[in-house]
């Protein structure tokens, strides 16, 4: 019987045993089956998707979601705008928008606290708009590739009181708020940083990397030829070009605020794999594989999904 690893040499967590039994390659790692890989070109950032699912089309400006906004509602043709139409203030006051207000006092309440927490947030200088836009980025200081809701955990950790773990309400609250700042924003992972791009080519080998009871990969459900666009259980797969852009989001089925990871391990439990927790360094690089596929488009914070 085989073991099969979800996340490599950082975590190594046993995620299923006994599904796809394959055998052990020659130097004794687990053999696993990967999804066939699509041509993506991290350099195109979101414009990625023309030649990928092409539903980019449809969703890629306001004009193209305005002219197909008869499919908002129909099933059969909603997924193709990439859920797009519900950025922003598009549609109606919803919780996204008041999250953004108890994230500001959130933040200005830790700020009172320690008032190196928002220098902290800002990089050392007083100006927060647009920045989050370049996350996840790497931090010399700490050593790692940081996202926004690690950044915030870590900013927070050395204020007195409460902490801000990554998952919390609070982190994501504050991370609405933090990332609403930049509303409008495009994105710009900087993939001219080396270690940013060994991240992304380690979120990409998870990405297609087959694991759990089902044996499924992202890329099973999330590209072109796979589920991708079919209706499972109520919901259909989109694309996943630009998908970063609108985390943590809002969402109404579950009455709850979700940060992308948390929606990866949603994802996962759909696969039968075992979820990891938010700031595993596995879905640390799978969020910026994801936020790369958001390159150029812009932050849509708040949203609902
Ligand atoms: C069994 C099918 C399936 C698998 C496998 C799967 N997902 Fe999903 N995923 C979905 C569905 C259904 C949705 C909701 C519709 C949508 O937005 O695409 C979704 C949504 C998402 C979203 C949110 C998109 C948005 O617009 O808000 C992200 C991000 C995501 N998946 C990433 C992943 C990652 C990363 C993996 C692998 C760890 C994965 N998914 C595996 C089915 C799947």
């Amino acid at each position: 019987m085989n073991r099969i690893h979800f996340a490599c040499v950082a975590s190594p967590i046993v995620l299923a045993i006994g599904v796809a039994a394959g055998t052990a390659s020659a130097d004794g790692e687990p053999y696993r089956e990967t999804y066939p890989h699509a041509q993506i070109d991290p350099a195109r950032g979101f414009e990625g998707d023309v030649g990928f699912s092409d539903t980019i089309q449809y969703w890629r400006s306001e004009q193209a979601l305005q002219r197909h906004a008869g499919w908002v509602g129909d099933p059969e043709q909603q997924w193709r705008l990439n859920w797009k139409f519900m950025d922003l203030d598009r549609v109606d006051l919803h919780p996204g928008h008041f999250a953004v207000d108890t994230g500001a006092a959130r933040a200005t309440a830790l700020a009172r606290r320690d008032p190196r927490f928002l220098s902290c947030l800002g990089e050392g200088g007083e100006k927060l708009a647009g920045l989050a836009a370049s996350y996840p980025k790497y931090d010399a200081a700490l050593g790692r590739v940081v996202t926004v809701e690690d950044r915030i955990e870590s900013c927070a950790a050395a204020a007195p009181g409460e902490k801000v773990p990554q998952g919390s309400v609070a982190n994501n609250e504050i991370s609405v708020w933090f990332k609403s700042l930049s509303a409008g924003t495009p994105i710009r992972v900087d993939i001219g940083d080396a270690r940013v791009m060994a991240a992304y080519r380690r979120g990409e080998t998870l990405f297609y990397a087959k694991t759990g009871q089902l044996n499924f990969a992202c890329a099973s459900c999330h590209v072109p030829g796979s589920i991708m666009g079919h209706r499972l259980r109520g919901e259909t797969p989109t694309t996943p070009f630009a998908d970063a852009a609108h985390y943590p989001t809002y969402r109404t089925p579950v009455s709850m605020l979700e940060s992308i990871q948390q929606r990866f391990a949603r994802c996962h439990g759909q696969m039968r794999t075992q979820a990891l927790a938010p700031g595993d360094p596995a879905y640390v690089d799978l969020e910026v594989f994801m936020t790369v596929l958001s390159n150029g488009y812009p932050m849509s914070v708040p949203s609902a999904r």
